[in-house]
């Protein structure tokens, strides 16, 4: 396993810049969630990892509540900077998140799951199971190892070995859902976003716009973004089309 936790109190202060905070970008993955979970508008939804709360808050427009749940000081102190209605945040663990049994409708988890280990992951989502009331549903939204595989990332020396290890693959999380008592379901979903002139994309990236970054050496770093740099703008000189593609996968509480 990686050695290293990420420390996000550290990218918080760069963390919507680099990833982006517009409606354009958040709104179809949060109306592809609101349809996937059936999420309701008297729902009460539980975003757990939530971080700056970009996601949260747009989940509070299609719900009855959004909770926003992170144990990072940081990135939850970014996201009380907007105050939306509907919207609490709550910093805690997600592996002893204070909350009452069957307090939420839905739980989402936007690229977090990646940051429990094996062993975490198991108590999180009995955990959580436990805190969805009957029929309630989890939608974890996440990297397959595919994907990962394909992605213009493999181009970055030393990325893949990391993310590779720190994302579970789908049959483990599969697994992992149903040990807690969870139906399953998963699909995976692709969004595009018209084109970004390579060289502000590869400033985003200088910025170490995704937190695996954080986990290698400054000069593991360097090297491979070189390497990334030439061989992004020899593919592509002028512009990069900008996609998104995750798997969400699924887990409902039946009995
Ligand atoms: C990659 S960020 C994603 C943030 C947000 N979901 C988004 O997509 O913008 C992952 C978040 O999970 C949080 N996190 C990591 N481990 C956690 C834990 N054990 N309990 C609660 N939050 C955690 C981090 O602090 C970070 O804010």
């Amino acid at each position: 396993m990686i050695g290293r936790a990420v420390d996000f109190d550290a990218l918080a202060g760069s963390y919507d810049t680099l990833r982006g905070r517009s409606r354009k970008k958040l709104i179809p993955w949060v109306e592809e969630i609101v349809s996937y979970a059936h999420i309701g508008e008297r729902d009460e939804v539980l975003d757990i990892g939530c971080g700056t709360g970009r996601y949260t808050e747009l989940f509070a427009e299609f719900c009855g509540k959004a909770v926003g749940l992170d144990n990072s000081s940081g990135m939850l102190s970014r996201a009380i900077e907007s105050p939306a209605k509907g919207v609490d945040y709550v910093m805690s663990n997600a592996l002893y998140a204070p909350f009452r049994s069957g307090s939420f409708d839905c739980a989402v988890m936007f690229m977090a799951v990646h940051l429990f280990e094996p062993r975490q992951r198991q108590l999180l989502f009995k955990g959580i199971y436990g805190l969805l009331k009957k029929g309630g549903r989890l939608v974890i939204i996440t990297e397959s190892h595919a994907r990962i595989r394909r992605s213009p990332w493999r181009y970055f020396p030393g990325l893949l070995d990391i993310d590779l290890q720190r994302f579970p693959d789908m049959a483990t999380l599969t697994l992992e859902l149903r040990a807690a008592g969870f139906d399953t379901a998963r699909k995976s979903v692709k969004k595009t976003f018209g084109d970004v002139p390579t060289k502000e994309y590869l400033a985003r990236v200088e910025g170490k716009m995704i937190s695996t970054f954080s986990l290698m050496t400054e000069g593991e770093f360097r090297h491979g973004f070189e390497i990334f740099s030439k061989k992004l703008t020899q593919l592509y000189p002028v512009s990069i089309p900008e996609y998104q593609e995750f798997v969400l996968a699924r887990g409902t509480k039946d009995g």
